[in-house]
């Protein structure tokens, strides 16, 4: 089974790479379930209903979030009645939503996917790691779930690598999403899981993190703001991982990195895994 994890989508460029290059990737690649984290989604800040829509319309099976997820304050409602969309699940209780969803792939396996926000670096959530466990206790990999899939939205790599030991050999993927730039660690950790600490987003890199660079470095300058953030508007490119799931025992074969288009472009990986 082939999952395909789709990093932060920054602002209008980033969605049009996503809905332009993602159906093609689903058929080409034979993708049997796709996740796309969409926090950044709207103008750089949170997600619209309807920009959630157009993930869902291109292909996505799930979109997770992370601290930008309710910028929008219309998610607060929407995410009640969608449970396409995921936030954080270490968030304090009675927050609307869920950060936990069971969804069904191209190959009928079911997926478990948990988006989790660190703590290091990052506003006060709860424990990201018992969040987790309490989790895997109530539906372990083959216990419930056929593949497990982290996005776990967090700043230090420290805490990214833990998490990734954390769950190595009881959870399928554990993908690093919020810092938006990809990272080249990638790996099947020893007990199976694959693992990377950042997937990068999906946005132009010529810009600060997905924004137009003139105010974030003006305020590195100065400390004086000027004007609003606002996503860079140039081409962008789109970041994620592959992974090849092995389904006997819903553990990684392989994760393979992917960068297409805009400034970033690698070669396209000639199928990565394979054909079939
Ligand atoms: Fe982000
Ligand atoms: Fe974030």
């Amino acid at each position: 089974m082939r999952i395909l994890f789709v990093g932060d989508v920054v602002g209008r460029s980033g969605r049009t790479i996503v809905t332009e290059r993602l159906p093609g990737l689903i058929r080409d690649w034979k993708l049997d379930f796709v996740a796309v984290n969409g926090e950044n989604a709207a103008g750089g800040f949170g997600i619209t209903e309807a920009i959630l829509m157009e993930l869902l319309d291109a292909g996505a099976d799930v979109v997770t979030s992370g601290n930008h997820v309710f910028d929008q304050r219309e998610a607060l409602v929407f995410i009640e009645r969608n449970d396409r969309l995921l936030r954080p699940i270490n968030f304090p209780p009675g927050t609307p939503g869920k950060g936990a969803g069971l969804y069904r792939a191209q190959t009928g396996a079911e997926i478990l996917v948990l988006n989790v926000q660190g703590r290091v670096f990052m506003g006060d959530v709860d424990d990201p790691f018992r969040a987790v466990e309490r989790e895997l206790e109530i539906c372990g990999l083959k216990r419930g779930a056929d593949a497990i899939l982290i996005d776990f939205h967090a700043e230090a790599t420290s805490e990214k690598e833990a998490m990734g030991h954390f769950v190595d050999g009881r959870a399928t993927a554990v993908i690093g999403t919020h810092t938006h730039v990809p990272t080249a660690d990638e790996q099947v950790l020893p007990r199976g899981t694959a693992y990377i600490s950042d997937a990068g987003m999906c946005g132009d890199f010529n810009s600060v993190l997905g924004m137009d660079k003139v105010e974030p470095l003006q305020r590195f300058l100065t400390k004086i703001p000027n004007s609003r953030f606002a996503p860079a508007l140039g081409e962008a490119t789109l970041c994620g991982v592959a992974i090849d799931v092995d389904e006997e025992t819903g553990l990684a074969r392989a994760i393979v990195p992917l960068r297409l288009g805009g400034r970033l472009s690698q070669a396209e990986p000639a199928l990565w895994l394979g054909e079939n």
